[in-house]
């Protein structure tokens, strides 16, 4: 089978289209045949390796690359399942979240990781779907409720459309921050508030949000935190700290402050579950979110995917169709 193999850290250059041999699945998991993945900002710190601290973890290595391919979020149709797997059947069209191995033609993971493709969606839109769970478990675990105020740094990229549109479903006043190209596209997901970055300064205006959900992480954490009501709660999701340790800096500082105030920091790692599958492919569904796809690639192009993903300025999710 064709597929990108990642045998270095660096930059998506050194990425090469191979022909491998096909993986062949355990007792409990599935072979998909990928139709497309998603190319996203996590996919971009696994094949550079930074922050170093990613080589730690079970999607990096050491000396070099754990995982042979890359790519997490994908959907495909089953092709063989294992012995135990009694849910799913060859033929059945699926998507899910893998650790590691949907920029390939065939992917092997656990069944349990998998839900059948939204009716109303392609392949290439299904595909990024997995993604939508990182603005759920944000929300969730930031404790957002109907009638809050929510603020959403970076409203535009691939958490961020998730974001505006799943808190809107949750009954939320959205307000999204956005570069003037991005402002139509944040409203018509249903933010209520739109604020111009290249124009306005959401930190003028005072403690008015319940909850920020940090996407971007470019201003001091004190400025973010003026912004929250007296129990309001700042969730970030990026934010400096360099090659070495990336977000990780300002979310130990984050903790370390909240311990000496009312306003509440939280933070936490997305972690793919059928749940969550099932439950945003209800959303989509029902027409209350939608992924935003905002370019597909052909696989062999992987590179320069990502090379544009790296740049920090997407609108909506890019897509790699296999
Ligand atoms: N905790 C977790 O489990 C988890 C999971 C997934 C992702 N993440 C993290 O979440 C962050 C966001 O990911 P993503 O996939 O949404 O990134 P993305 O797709 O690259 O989107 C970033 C967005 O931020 C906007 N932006 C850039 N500068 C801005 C500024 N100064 N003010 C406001 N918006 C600005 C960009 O649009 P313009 O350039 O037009 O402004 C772009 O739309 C990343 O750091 C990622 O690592 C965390």
């Amino acid at each position: 089978m064709q597929a990108i193999v990642h045998r270095t850290y660096g930059p998506p250059d050194l990425l090469t289209l191979e022909e491998i041999e096909r993986p062949v699945p355990g007792d409990d998991e599935v072979l998909v045949r990928v139709h497309a993945a998603a190319a996203s900002v996590a996919d971009v710190h696994i094949i550079t390796g930074t922050p170093y601290l990613i080589r730690l973890s079970p999607f990096g290595g050491l000396p070099g690359p754990r995982h042979r391919v890359p790519g997490a979020a994908m959907a495909g149709t089953v092709e063989a399942v294992g012995a135990k797997v009694t849910s799913l059947r060859p033929g059945d069209e699926v998507f899910g979240q893998a650790t590691t191995g949907a920029f390939a033609e065939y992917l092997v993971m656990p069944a349990k990781l998998l839900a059948p493709r939204p009716t109303n969606l392609s392949f290439e839109e299904a595909a990024l779907v997995p993604w939508g769970a990182t603005a759920l478990q944000g929300l969730r675990v930031a404790g957002l409720k109907a009638g809050q105020r929510l603020l959403v740094n970076g409203a535009s990229g691939g958490v961020g459309t998730w974001t505006v549109q799943i808190a809107k479903s949750m009954g939320a006043h959205v307000t999204a921050v956005c570069s003037t190209r991005n402002v139509e596209l944040v409203r018509s997901l249903g933010a209520d508030e739109v604020i111009d970055y290249t124009k306005d300064d959401f930190l003028q205006g005072g403690p008015r949000f319940e909850v920020m959900m940090d996407l971007v992480g470019n201003h001091p954490l004190s400025a973010c935190r003026s912004v929250l009501t007296q129990t309001g709660t700042y969730l970030p999701c990026s934010g400096g700290g360099g090659d070495w340790v990336g977000p990780m800096f300002r979310i130990l500082m984050g903790l370390f402050s909240s311990l000496f105030s009312t306003r509440k920091f939280k933070t936490f790692v997305m972690t793919p579950n059928q749940e969550d599958l099932l439950f945003l492919k209800g959303l989509v569904e029902s027409g209350q979110a939608t992924p935003i796809v905002e370019r597909a690639w052909p696989l062999r192009e992987a590179a320069q995917a990502l090379h544009h993903v790296a740049q920090g300025h997407s609108r909506g999710q890019t897509v790699l169709k296999v």
